[in-house]
């Protein structure tokens, strides 16, 4: 890992919380637990792959930081609505997310669903919100992008196809690569598509982003299928041998560890291939898909 990348991560993880704390709300009324939850939540770490992800495909562009954070802060904050929904005892029933105890551990079911819906939508007034680009049709833009990630022709779909593969009885890597791309590609897809919205990227500049996030959406989701079932839990901050417990089909349970770690590198190298046409501009980017296959967590 590049010092540099070390460097640029670390500072997107600080500006990022500042940005969280800016757009999540804050009350002492008779919500504050459901605010409370979403702070919990939402503040409590992560890698922030997907923020990073913005910045940096806005700074192809020339995008100002201001416009990029905010974007950032709200596909982070999908994100972890997402992940607290992935773990309620009705999806995969963890109790330890990001080191911490899940949602509805720490405070309760109910209040857990409702933070959840909340981020949601929270995120959707994010990206409508004038205040971080005057030009309503690149706000549009996103708006619908980011809709179309996460709903029911993307995330969401991928969640239900997830929960459904447990009864799958002959699941193949086209299955599985298509879950994948639903369930976790489509939202690192359009974090990487939002600094060429944001930046207004020609169409082959877009095609080129696109083509990268494909390859490392399909990396990231391997690598976190073999950090399951070889991982540490504790640099995971996650219960770790879920998926082959569930009997969830994977990439590991079809491929194999050894064959997933090969596809995971060569898609990782393809990824970073695809950025050449942004020279040294993209550097971090390539570095995102080494980091993205060789992490512990
Ligand atoms: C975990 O995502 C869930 C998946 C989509 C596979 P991350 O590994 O990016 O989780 P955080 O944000 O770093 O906690
Ligand atoms: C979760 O996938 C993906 C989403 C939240 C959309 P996983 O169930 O594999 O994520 P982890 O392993 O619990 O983080
Ligand atoms: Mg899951
Ligand atoms: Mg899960
Ligand atoms: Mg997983």
């Amino acid at each position: 890992m590049s010092l540099k990348f070390e460097v640029a991560l670390q500072a997107c993880t600080q500006d990022l919380a500042r940005e969280l704390d800016i757009v999540l709300p804050h009350s002492d009324g008779a919500e504050k637990r459901l605010h409370e939850a979403m702070h919990y939540s939402v503040q409590a770490g992560g890698k922030r792959l997907r923020a990073f992800l913005v910045l940096q495909s806005a700074h192809l562009f020339g995008v100002s930081k201001a416009s990029a954070l905010r974007v950032a802060a709200a596909i982070e904050i999908i994100h972890t609505y997402s992940l607290i929904h992935d773990d309620l005892p009705c999806m995969d029933d963890d109790e330890l997310r990001r080191g911490l105890p899940t949602v509805h551990i720490k405070y309760d079911e109910a209040t857990a669903v409702l933070a959840g819906d909340a981020l949601l939508t929270l995120a959707f007034e994010v990206l409508g919100d004038e205040s971080y680009h005057s030009d309503p049709a690149i706000r549009a833009r996103l708006v619908v992008a980011v809709a179309r990630a996460a709903g029911p022709q993307g995330m969401v779909a991928g969640q239900m196809i997830d929960l459904d593969s447990e009864t799958v009885n002959e699941p193949d890597v086209q299955h599985i690569t298509r879950l994948q791309q639903l369930k976790t590609g489509a939202l690192i897809a359009v974090a990487c598509e939002a600094g060429a919205i944001l930046g207004r990227a020609s169409e082959q500049q877009f095609l080129a982003l696109h083509a990268y996030a494909h390859d490392l959406g399909l990396a990231f989701q391997i690598v976190d299928d073999i950090l399951d079932a070889e991982g540490d839990a504790e640099a995971m901050g996650k219960a770790v041998k879920k998926d082959a417990d569930r009997g969830k089909a994977t990439f590991v349970s079809i491929l194999g560890i050894e064959r997933a770690r090969t596809q995971a590198r060569m898609l990782a190298d393809q990824a970073a291939k695809h950025l050449e046409p942004f020279a040294e501009k993209a550097d971090l980017l390539k570095d995102l898909a080494n980091f993205v296959i060789e992490r512990r967590n």
